[in-house]
């Protein structure tokens, strides 16, 4: 059911394909139902080198969620990007969009901070774990 939920607001919010075998990207932005999502891959599953967006898809002040690896790519400040891991640590919904500088779940409402993950509201106690990157050109890989 995850996946379904998942692949719905992919399809929704449009699916923007990466070449070499790049994961699909959530384009963020538009407010979506909550989605439960416990059995995305983890971050740590994921490949140093794997592509994950490239500077274009990624706002200043916003960000996109990558469901697989679960990875969450922010632009807290111009040309500087951060990543942390998209599944909530409250109950594990995998968040859902970056609105203002702040990392939302969409399961209850706990939102973080895009600049070092910290948690900024509740329920949630602690916060989105970073994930190293690399900005190549246009390229943004795991690191
Ligand atoms: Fe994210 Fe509850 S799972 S706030």
């Amino acid at each position: 059911m995850a996946h379904e939920q998942v692949a719905g607001q992919i399809g929704r919010r449009g699916v923007l394909a990466l070449g070499g075998g790049a994961a699909a990207v959530v384009v963020l932005g538009a407010c979506s139902p909550g989605s439960e999502v416990s059995d995305v891959a983890s971050a740590s599953s994921a490949a140093s080198g794997q592509a994950l967006a490239t500077v274009e898809q990624v706002p200043q002040g916003g960000g996109v969620v990558i469901p697989d690896p679960a990875i969450v790519v922010t632009q807290p400040e111009l040309g500087v990007y951060k990543a942390f891991t998209a599944i909530c640590p409250h109950q594990g919904c995998l968040v859902d969009q970056v609105v203002e500088n702040e990392i939302v779940c969409p399961c209850h409402g706990s939102r973080f901070s895009a600049v070092d993950g910290a948690v900024l509201v509740g329920p949630a106690t602690e916060g989105l774990a970073p994930e190293p990157i690399r900005v190549q050109g246009t390229a943004i890989t795991l690191g």
